[in-house]
């Protein structure tokens, strides 16, 4: 398999994660040392850690569409000093390296968490899930390049790790937010994120199915609009893309790569093959030898 070389750290394979699709830790309780033999990616993504603890989003989670899922989970874990303690030894045993996705919803916060990650050695990057919303403004971070700079201002100084800001789909015109994480110091940026989407119960009264009344959209229905978005983001930068949305086959992650992407991460198809990504790293070495 052709090797890459991401921010200076040396991947087996362009295959990684999506963060919060795969469960490492219980994916190993379930399926031993065979899960380290054959690990299905060549980086683990972290799910998103906050500064506190959080419950996540009253159920129901999940809702089906055509070639899709809106998840509504609302990032439970055990907040930094959680991960800290029990689940970074068990992530940093992984035969890959591990990049940690942090969200905050101040500078501030967002700095007391990358720091936290930069101390850590077992810690190779830093993923900023910029999907939250600003406590100032009420807008997600990462809608607004203006707001996105201000963040990156702040954090980009608390590490000297590689940077990786994950930007989010839902905003009027994700390249520009992409160029504004570049000037201000963004190592790599990760896209796509879910899209804001949402359910009604299906007895006819229109009260909303989800728990969190609004969700976030992935899986095959969102692939389209993932291509799009990461040919105009990695049109604009010079930094390295993950591309990611409803990847399933070689072919789909053959075609970010096309579009300039310099790794490919698996998300919703994992739920369906725990062993997706070691699959979609096979047959994307199959294209290529062609
Ligand atoms: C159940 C679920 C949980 C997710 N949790 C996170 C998360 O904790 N942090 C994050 O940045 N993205 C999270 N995502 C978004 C994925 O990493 C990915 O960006 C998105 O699902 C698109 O890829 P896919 O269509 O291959 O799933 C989650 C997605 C799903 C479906």
């Amino acid at each position: 398999m052709s090797a890459v070389d991401f921010c200076g750290i040396e991947l087996a394979h362009p295959i990684v994660n999506g963060s919060g699709t795969f469960d490492a830790i219980a994916a190993h309780a379930v399926f031993g040392d065979a899960l380290l033999e054959d690990f299905p990616f060549s980086a683990f993504v972290s799910k998103t850690i906050t500064l506190a603890v959080r419950d996540g989003n009253p159920p129901p989670r999940l809702w089906e569409t055509p070639s899709g899922m809106i998840n509504s989970i609302g990032l439970p874990n055990k907040g930094l000093a959680g991960y800290l303690e029990h689940d970074l030894p068990k992530l940093a045993a992984l035969p890959v390296p591990l990049i940690t996705n942090v969200m905050g919803s101040t500078a501030g916060e967002l700095c007391e968490l990358v720091a936290a990650c930069d101390g850590q050695e077992a810690i190779r990057a830093i993923e900023l899930n910029v999907s939250c919303p600003n406590v100032k403004t009420g807008l997600d971070i990462g809608a607004d390049p203006a707001s996105l700079a201000e963040v990156m201002r702040a954090v980009r100084p608390q590490t000297a790790k590689p940077l990786i800001v994950k930007l989010t789909p839902n905003t009027a015109d994700v390249a520009l937010v992409a160029a504004a994480a570049e000037a201000e110091g963004a190592d790599a940026v990760s896209l796509i994120n879910t899209l804001r989407a949402t359910a009604q119960h299906p007895d006819g009264s229109g009260r909303p199915w989800l728990g969190g009344v609004t969700g976030g959209m992935s899986g095959p229905a969102i692939r389209a609009v993932a291509l799009a978005q990461v040919t105009a983001v990695a049109a604009r930068v010079s930094i390295p893309v993950v591309g990611m949305g409803g990847v399933q086959r070689g072919e789909h992650a053959a075609q970010l790569l096309r579009a300039g992407a310099t790794l490919v991460a698996v998300g919703t198809e994992s739920f369906r093959d725990s062993a997706a990504g070691s699959r979609i790293a096979r047959e994307l070495d199959r294209l290529e030898a062609r």
